[in-house]
C-alpha cells in the first residue's frame, strides 16, 4: 500500500480518485483537514475497503512513526502542504510549521522506518515530495522556461516555505541515501479546486454575479496544467522515476491572467448564459496587486517527457472545459466548501484591495 498526504485537497483527492479508479492497491490518507481539506472530494470512495482516510497532522512525529509501523507502506506521496500565496502573506506561520516543519517530521519518521526495512524493501521504498515551479521565483518575458537546474528563487513565504522543504528532501537523499523523488508542477486547474484560487474564484464568482477580481494589470503569465495530467505525472514518476532526482511537470500553457479570464468567460457565455444576456466579461473589475507578485512562471517539461515518456493529455481548451462543466454540475459542493470561513478569507483578501473600476 502507499501512504498519501494532504489526500483531501485539491490535488491529493484527484489522485487518490485517479489511484484506486486504476488499480487496486490500497491507500492510506493522511490529512489534518484544514480549510482546504473536504472529504467531500471522496465521498464516491464511501465505504471502499482500498481507502483508508486517518484525520492526523504531518507536524505530529510521532503519530507518524505509529503509522508507518501499522502500514508499512512501500511509498509515501506527500501533498499535504499550505497552499495559497495570498494566504501566505497574510499568515506565514502556518506555512512554516506545514511545509518546513511537517515535512521534516514526516522525513524523519519515514528515515526510521524506511531503515529498519529489509534490504529489498529498503530499495524498493519511495518518498515523493510534491513541490512547486514558484520556488525558481520569477522569469522575464523572453527568458526560457524553468528547468530542473534553475537555481532556487522563491519569493513569498509560500514558496520559500516550499523551497526549504525542497531542499530537506534533497538532503536526506544526500545524505542518508533515502530514495526520494521531487515533482515541481505548474499551475493546477480542474475538479475540487478550492474557489479561493483563479479560476474556481472566476467560475464560481461570476455565477454568483460577483466582481471578478484581476490583480494589477492581469498580465502576469502562468503556466496551466489539468490536474488529471498532473496525477498521471506523479504516477509515472513513483514507477520509474530515478530516486534523488528531480522532475518538473508543466502544460506548455503559457497564459496571461486576464486572457484565462476572458476565456473562461467566454466559456460562461455559451454554457451558461447571464440571465440580462450581457457577457460575463461586465464583472470583470481591477484591484491592487499581490504584494511581491511574480511576473512568469514557465516550466520546461522535457526531461520527464525524455525519461518517462509523460507528457499532458488535455490542451488548454478542452481541460478548462470540463472544469466550467464540473462547476456547472458541483453547485452543492461550492456552496458546501463557500462557508463562513470562506467568507470571512474573501473579506480578509478582498476587502482591504482597491478596486480601480470595471472594465471589460
Ligand atoms: P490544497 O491546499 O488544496 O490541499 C492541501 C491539503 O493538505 C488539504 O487537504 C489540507 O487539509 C492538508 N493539510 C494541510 N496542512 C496539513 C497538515 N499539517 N497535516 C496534514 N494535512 C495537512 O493544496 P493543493 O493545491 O492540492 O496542493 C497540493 C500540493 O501540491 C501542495 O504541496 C502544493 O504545494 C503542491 N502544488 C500545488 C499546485 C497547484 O496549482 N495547486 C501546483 C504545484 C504544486
Ligand atoms: O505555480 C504553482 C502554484 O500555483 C502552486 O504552487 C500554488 O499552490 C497555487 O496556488 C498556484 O499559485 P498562484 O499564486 O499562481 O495561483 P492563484 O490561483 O492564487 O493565482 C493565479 C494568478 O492569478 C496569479 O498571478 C494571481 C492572479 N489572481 C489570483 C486571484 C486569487 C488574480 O488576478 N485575482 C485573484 O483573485
Amino acid at each position: 500500500m502507499i501512504i498519501v498526504t494532504g489526500g483531501a485537497g485539491f490535488i491529493g483527492s484527484n489522485f487518490v480518485l485517479d489511484w484506486l479508479a486504476g488499480g487496486d492497491e490500497p491507500v492510506v490518507n493522511v490529512d489534518k483537514l484544514t480549510y482546504a481539506g473536504n472529504l467531500g472530494n471522496l465521498a464516491s470512495l464511501e465505504g471502499d475497503a482500498r481507502h483508508l482516510f486517518v484525520h492526523a497532522d504531518i507536524c505530529d512525529n510521532a503519530e507518524m512513526a505509529a503509522l508507518l509501523a501499522r502500514h508499512q507502506p512501500r511509498a509515501i506521496v506527500h501533498f499535504a502542504a499550505e497552499s495559497h500565496v495570498d494566504r501566505s502573506i497574510h499568515g506565514p506561520a502556518e506555512f512554516i510549521r506545514t511545509n518546513v516543519n511537517g515535512t521534516f517530521s514526516l522525513l524523519e519518521a519515514a528515515r526510521h522506518y524506511w531503515s529498519a526495512l529489509g534490504a529489498q524493501e529498503k530499495t524498493a521504498f519511495r518518498f515523493l515530495h510534491v513541490s512547486t515551479d514558484e520556488v525558481y521565483g520569477s522569469l522575464g518575458p523572453t527568458d526560457p522556461p524553468f528547468t530542473e537546474t534553475t537555481a532556487y528563487a522563491p519569493n513569498s513565504p509560500y514558496s520559500a516555505s516550499k523551497a526549504g522543504s525542497d531542499h530537506l528532501v534533497r538532503a536526506y537523499h544526500h545524505t542518508y541515501g533515502m530514495p526520494t523523488l521531487t515533482t515541481n508542477c505548474s499551475n493546477n486547474y480542474g475538479p475540487y479546486h478550492f474557489p479561493e484560487k483563479l479560476i474556481p474564484l472566476i467560475i464560481t464568482n461570476a455565477l454568483s454575479g460577483k466582481d471578478l477580481p484581476i490583480y494589477g494589470d492581469g498580465q502576469q503569465v502562468r503556466d496551466w496544467l489539468y490536474v488529471g495530467d498532473h496525477c498521471a505525472a506523479i504516477r509515472r514518476v513513483l514507477e520509474a522515476g530515478r530516486t534523488g532526482e528531480v522532475y518538473n511537470i508543466g502544460g506548455w500553457n503559457e497564459k496571461a491572467n486576464l486572457d484565462v479570464v476572458h476565456t473562461l468567460c467566454e466559456l460562461l457565455d455559451t454554457l451558461s448564459p447571464r440571465a440580462d444576456g450581457k457577457s460575463y466579461r461586465e464583472q470583470i473589475t481591477y484591484v491592487t496587486d499581490r504584494p511581491g507578485h511574480d511576473r512568469r512562471y514557465a516550466i520546461d517539461a522535457r526531461k520527464i517527457e525524455r525519461e518517462l515518456g509523460w507528457k499532458p493529455a488535455e490542451t488548454f481548451e478542452t481541460g478548462l472545459r470540463k472544469t466550467v462543466q464540473w462547476y456547472l454540475s458541483h453547485q452543492e459542493w461550492v456552496a458546501n466548501v463557500q462557508s463562513g470561513a470562506y467568507l470571512k478569507w474573501v473579506e480578509t483578501n478582498y476587502g482591504q484591495r482597491a478596486g480601480a473600476g470595471a472594465s471589460a
